[in-house]
């Protein structure tokens, strides 16, 4: 038998989505995980588990909670080190900071100490599985997924396409697009823990003919997902509209291409028309909030709770470095903000499931990662609740155990992380 562990303390159980059913998310005390080899073999009682598993090596975590790995569900990996850029907006913020340093990743070298950078820092902070854009190289796809291997963590990736309004240095064609993103998926797609999305950057800096060219890759491949970013900035939006004057909306750029299915991924979805909603919800797409880049780059306040009530699937991510940080816990704190900022403040428990089970539920992962119980993965992270002296006197001062939590969502960061397990092996 596999060696057998057991994390105790606070244990987070969810058994759905709290948007449709408050007490799906629960945290109880005195509760355990038990981990055997890779995977998640029981949870409960930590007396019950206990007597399950008397040979099991136990870590005590007492007051902390026990969760999830975070699940940050779009990032770009390659922006680790612009992230808190200043003074820009999108398009302008693309230009002057993002593209210069996109260039770099021709050089693999650079590429491979920026993916291993990035994933300790993500794991420093709590985060188990991402799903990340690379650049228009190829080979900054594989240093990602090579780095990933060697931490042994679940994540997605896919070479970002761009075949126009872009520096000589970051495009690719049609075709090029089109045969790279088939070579590496080939390569990656289900090899470990590595998963495939294709990858358009963004309508504007794709032709049509790109597009239609990655809506024909993945009607082949229709199990990778596909990732986009959708009506961000209102500039950007009318920038879109001179430049498919056809498409009905932002999203028809995509949509008239074969870029829209249950499998599409589309970042921010801030500014949407009726019609792109009621598409997103029909066929099964998910969106991702990201609410740290929304208010640092200036993009608007997304509706999370209209769009949870349409039944879309979403999920809360970082966009480092679009975001100002790499921390899931700033995330849900901004997210806490803007839900407050629009008059729909988000419970902890709604926060916590959109940072686990709900990011993974938005790249379908949601049956190996983002819960815990028994059969899943065992990627895991343990909170420290008292932190740091700042959150320490608040959670001395709490009626329940979600008044805490909430106090290091608020406060928190990767000094509240204390404990990461990756695929059932201690990491920090
Ligand atoms: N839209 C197109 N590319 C990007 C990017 O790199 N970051 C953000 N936030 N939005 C984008
Ligand atoms: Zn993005």
């Amino acid at each position: 038998m596999s060696k057998q562990i057991l994390l105790t303390g606070h244990v987070l159980k969810t058994t759905g989505d709290p948007f449709a059913d408050a007490d799906a998310v629960q945290i109880h005390a005195g509760h355990g995980v038990l981990i055997e080899g890779n995977h998640i073999a029981a949870t409960g009682p930590a007396d019950r588990l206990r007597a399950q598993a008397p040979q099991a090596e136990v870590h005590d975590h007492a007051n902390r909670l026990i969760l999830p790995g975070f699940v940050d569900a779009h990032v770009h990996y390659p922006q680790t080190a612009i992230i808190a850029s200043w003074g820009k907006r999108l398009i302008d913020w693309l230009n002057t900071y993002t593209f210069p340093e996109e260039s770099r990743f021709g050089d693999t070298d650079y590429a491979a100490r920026v993916s291993g950078d990035y994933l300790d820092l993500a794991l420093a902070h709590g985060t188990t599985t991402m799903c990340s854009f690379a650049t228009i190289h190829p080979a900054s796809v594989d240093a990602f997924f090579e780095a990933a291997a060697a931490r042994d963590m679940r994540v997605v990736a896919g070479k970002t396409c761009m075949d126009r309004n872009a520096p000589d240095t970051l495009r690719d064609t049609a075709q090029s697009a089109y045969d790279d993103s088939k070579a590496l998926l080939t390569r990656w797609h289900g090899t470990g823990r590595a998963h495939y999305a294709i990858t358009p950057r963004f309508s504007p800096t794709s032709t049509p003919e790109q597009l239609e060219a990655l809506g024909a890759l993945w009607a082949e491949h229709p199990d990778c997902l596909m990732q986009t970013h959708l009506s961000e900035q209102v500039d950007e939006i009318a920038w879109v509209r001179d430049l498919y004057p056809q498409a009905r909306d932002y999203l028809d750029t995509y949509e008239a291409r074969g870029l829209l299915g249950a499998h599409g991924v589309y970042g921010h979805a801030i500014h949407m028309e009726p019609r792109e909603i009621d598409r997103l919800a029909e066929v099964g797409a998910a969106v991702v909030h990201c609410p740290t880049s929304n208010t640092f780059i200036g993009s608007g306040l997304m509706d999370l709770a209209g769009l949870a009530a349409r039944g879309i699937a979403i999920g809360l991510a970082t966009d480092t470095g679009g975001g100002s940080s790499f921390s899931m816990l700033r995330t849900m704190a901004a997210a806490y903000e803007i839900g407050q900022l629009r008059g729909t403040p988000l419970h902890a428990r709604h926060l916590l499931w959109l940072a686990t089970a709900g990011s993974a539920r938005s790249l379908h992962l949601h049956d190996r990662i983002g819960t815990l119980a028994a059969g899943y993965e065992a990627d895991i992270c343990v909170l420290d609740l008292a932190s740091t002296p700042a959150i320490a006197q608040r959670a001395a001062n709490v009626s329940d155990i979600w008044e805490a939590v909430f106090a290091t969502i608020m406060m928190g960061d990767d000094r509240a992380v204390a404990q990461v397990w990756v695929n059932g092996r201690v990491v920090t």
